[in-house]
């Protein structure tokens, strides 16, 4: 059996219809820049997120860069993230003259709130906490720690619509929150695309400016802005697909919970929390994995066709060369890239795929 890590098309056809249809009906309207579809989408995730307000965006970096830039982080700030994330994480702090303060993750891969702390100087500004893997931190925690530090909250939620920290959705907690629309990505489009959740009005009405060449919504240019706009054709797509993604998000649950049953009681072996561990509602962005014999388990996979990755191209961002990190050693962080990949997840994912990766797994470990 073939199992890919993962395979565009193969989700694609999956929604090709509904989606190619509102494409079509978008595009022979000649309805391409912050038409209806881009307002009806935002407000679709408004109401799935409880988020107040939702702008849509030309990607996800670019929402985190804009909702940075938006709170006046700039010049001389320091920004807390961990190192556990993708370089766009850090990316968006420097591009508004900033600099990323990368900080270790705990046992669940996300943002260690102590480490964070340890790093607080009179400079530090925000915590962008990466909601990564489809996990929500221990928002109570952070929150308590940013609000005893006068911090503002940005968080990173590419990889997490729709998970949940004691029942309240990810990107809500703090000022704002960026989703990712990139294909691979929960809810991905067919290219690239991201929101901003925000519950402040005068942050969104900023962004809305920012987005858009600092124009108002009569086009009048009222202050600088980019051109950062969710593409119309991009958001009908994207309704068509959200209203399936309530059922994808069960999918991937169930599917975590089978790898759970499936590959209990390896030692060697070491899983992600459970779908609703301790206050957690996790949506399974990846299904990112610990071993020992990582290596040679990821090689015995891939001599039966199992498809795997590890993220980042292998690389905490501490440890990515040319971006001026190379005194920084963050030992936790570095012994978990030791060890960690991510297994196949995503709604093409079969019953029958799943447990033929389980049952190689178990095969590599009764040998070795
Ligand atoms: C954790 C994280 N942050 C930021 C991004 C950047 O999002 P985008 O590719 O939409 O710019 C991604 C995904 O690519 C991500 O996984």
């Amino acid at each position: 059996m073939e199992v890919p890590f993962f395979c565009y098309s193969h989700v694609f056809t999956q929604y090709r219809e509904e989606a190619l249809a509102a494409l079509l009906k978008a595009a022979d309207r000649g309805a391409y820049i912050l038409q209806d579809e881009v307002r009806e989408f935002e407000n679709a995730v408004q109401g799935f997120t409880g988020a107040r307000h939702v702008v849509g965006v030309a990607n996800g970096t670019d929402g985190l860069a804009l909702a940075l830039r938006a709170a006046g982080v700039g010049a001389g700030d320091e920004v807390i993230m961990a190192s556990h994330t993708y370089v766009a994480t850090a990316a968006a702090v420097h591009f508004n003259r900033a600099t990323p303060i990368l900080v270790e993750c705990g046992e669940d891969h996300l943002i260690d709130v102590v480490s964070a702390a340890a790093v607080i100087t009179p400079r530090t500004r925000a915590i962008v906490p990466t909601q990564l893997n489809g996990r929500t931190c221990d928002m109570a925690a952070l929150m308590a720690l940013a609000e005893a530090r006068g911090l503002i909250v940005i968080e990173d939620v590419a990889q997490a619509l729709g998970s949940k920290f004691r029942g309240q959705c990810a990107g809500t907690f703090g000022l704002a929150g960026m989703i990712s629309l990139y294909p691979a990505k929960l809810l991905g489009c067919l290219g690239d695309g991201g929101l901003v959740m925000t519950n402040d009005d005068a942050m969104a009405e900023k962004l809305r400016l920012l987005r858009d060449h600092g124009r108002n919504e009569e086009g009048e240019v009222v202050a600088w802005g980019v051109n950062s706009r969710l593409d119309t054709v991009q958001a009908a797509v994207l309704l068509a697909k959200f209203k399936h993604y309530p059922g994808e998000i069960e999918r991937r649950r169930a599917i975590a919970r089978r790898y759970r049953d499936r590959l209990a009681g390896l030692d060697d072996l070491k899983l992600p929390p459970g779908p609703d561990d301790g206050g957690h509602f996790d949506v399974y962005q990846n299904y990112e994995v610990e071993a020992g014999c990582r290596d040679a388990l990821r090689a015995h996979l891939s001599e039966h066709g199992v498809g795997t990755i590890i993220q980042w191209g292998g690389k905490p961002v501490h440890k990515l060369s040319g971006l001026g990190f190379e005194d920084i050693s963050l030992p936790r962080t570095e012994a978990i890239f030791e060890r960690c990949f991510l297994l196949p997840m995503n709604t093409s994912l079969t019953d029958e795929e799943v447990d033929y990766i389980c049952d190689m797994i178990r095969k590599f470990y009764a040998k070795n």
